[in-house]
């Protein structure tokens, strides 16, 4: 055994207070479900093994877990299922006999408490190495310690106990040292007296805070090691704490990107998943919301209020307010929007703009093309320096299958033209504004695709005179 400790984090919980048909570990902070960001802290410890207690939708927590890239303590995280979750006293000792045997200490996460830094827990567990202690709790002093353990001191200040919220008298309700809910145990030790505990008297539940109490009874030494920062380890309980949460992992999130050179005007505004990167010299402006793996080159301007997901942008991009770009990519120099659409698997070249009110799907636009006003492209591919009249529509549905449009170089598409795919416009060629194209257009061609117009003299002037007459 090389390492001194192993790491269990609970989160097998339903998360009532959340009221929601979804684990509360699910739900998301900063773009990551809290789960996820509990897990990415604790894998920078040097532990030996990793452990994730699951139950309510532990399917779906597992898949989260394993989703993390990059290494884990002990190659990957092992999981362990707690039927029927009886409290945190009970999930652990569902893992008896995968948690003894792992390591001498065990460290204790809640899988509810997203905000905790690894430089945190290394002091934690310097702390505990060195004192000897069969449990060190980390505690934290905060203004408002309503829902959470309270930490009762004994003489010569050692603590003697954690009694809960629920079964707290109205003077311990008034101490406002409470329990992190992070602990280091004596691996064996903890689970001696995880044995003795005995379900709540209100809940029903055996609470792993009990063990404190047992292990102290027992004059074994207990040692409460004060967290520095108390906003760190705030639990997340309801819906108004995530909410704080995720604000903070925002605002953290776009600091990071502001000191590494982009421009963002209304900070408290913008929602920048986690693995976002923006080069230098960008300007975000307010209500932008950027997710999931999206690139943002250099030097590029990204309007107010567009959502961006999945996609690569590359340098000197103009995004104007209000696009929705999706899985897409955009090359350098390129203008998009204002309200433009751009869905999966699109890819604009650059130099080339798409304006307003214009919807791309699946298609490729090649360098330097302009699709301006009111356009809709699916599975097209369309060449460099063509011309996409306002209100052009690629009809590339049939009812059954989606069929292909190719827009050779150099290309004039007419103002709204319809396109019925599968066609194909060759390269230099004119379609003349208003046109049905059924047919393919060779290259050089003007097509004319709509109905002759006929003027009839004097038509208004004949019909006034036959009312008249009436
Ligand atoms: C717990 C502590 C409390 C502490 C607070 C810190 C207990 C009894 N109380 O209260 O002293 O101040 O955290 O945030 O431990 N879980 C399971 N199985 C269960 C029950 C819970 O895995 O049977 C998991 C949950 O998914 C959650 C974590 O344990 O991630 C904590 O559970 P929660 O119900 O939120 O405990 P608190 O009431 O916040
Ligand atoms: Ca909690």
């Amino acid at each position: 055994m090389k390492e001194p400790f192993a790491i269990a984090i609970l989160a097998a919980g339903e998360g009532t207070r959340f009221k929601s048909r979804q684990a509360k570990v699910l739900h998301c902070a900063g773009g990551r479900p809290l789960i996820e960001l509990t897990v990415r802290t604790a894998r920078e410890l040097p532990a030996g093994a990793l452990f994730v207690i699951v139950g309510y939708q532990a399917d779906a927590v597992i898949a989260v877990v394993k989703a993390i890239p990059g290494p884990m303590p002990g190659g990957e995280a092992r999981f362990i299922r707690q039927e029927g979750p009886l409290g945190t006293g009970h999930a652990l000792r569902c893992g008896r006999a995968e948690l003894e045997s792992a390591a001498p200490h065990l460290l204790v996460l809640y899988g509810d408490t997203p905000l905790l830094t690894a430089a945190t827990l290394r002091g934690f567990l310097d702390f505990h190495m060195r004192a000897g202690t069969a449990a060190t709790v980390m505690t934290a002093e905060v203004d408002d310690p309503a829902g959470y353990g309270r930490i009762l001191r004994g003489p010569n200040h050692s603590i003697t106990a954690i009694v809960e919220h629920k079964s707290a008298s109205p003077e311990q309700l008034r101490i406002r040292e409470i329990n992190t809910g992070i602990y280091c145990f004596k691996t064996r030790l903890l689970f001696a007296d995880l044995e003795r505990l005995v379900p709540n008297a209100i809940t029903g539940e055996y609470y792993l805070t009990d063990v404190i109490s047992l292990l102290h009874g027992r004059g074994r030494k207990v040692a409460a090691y004060g967290a520095t920062d108390s906003a760190e380890v705030m639990g997340v309980n309801t819906r108004v704490e995530l909410a704080e949460v995720d604000h903070l992992l925002r605002a953290a999130k776009a600091r990071e990107l502001m000191l590494c050179g982009v421009t963002i005007v209304r900070p408290e505004t913008v929602l920048i998943d986690p693995d976002v990167q923006v080069g230098a010299d960008t300007v975000i402006e307010p209500g932008v919301s950027l997710l999931g793996r999206t690139r943002v080159g250099e030097g590029c301007r990204i309007g107010a209020f567009s959502v961006i997901t999945n996609s690569e942008v590359a340098d000197g991009v103009t995004i104007k307010p209000s696009c929705v770009i999706s899985e897409s990519k955009i090359a350098g120099g390129a203008s998009i929007g204002p309200f433009s659409h751009l869905r999966p698997e699109s890819e604009i070249g650059s130099e080339a703009r798409i304006g307003n009110f214009v919807e791309v799907k699946k298609t490729r636009v090649g360098r330097r093309t302009k699709a301006q006003h009111l356009t809709y492209l699916g599975d097209a591919t369309i060449g460099e320096d063509a011309n996409i009249g306002a209100g052009t529509i690629t009809c590339n549905y049939d009812g059954e299958r989606k069929n292909q449009t190719v827009i050779e170089d150099h290309v004039f598409i007419g103002s709204g033209t319809e396109l019925v795919a599968p066609v194909r416009v060759g390269k230099d060629a004119y379609v003349a504004a208003g046109s049905t194209i059924t047919e393919d257009v060779p290259p050089g061609a003007l097509a004319l695709a709509r109905a002759r117009q006929s003027n009839k003299a004097g038509w208004v002037a004949k019909r006034k005179k036959k009312a008249t007459k009436k």
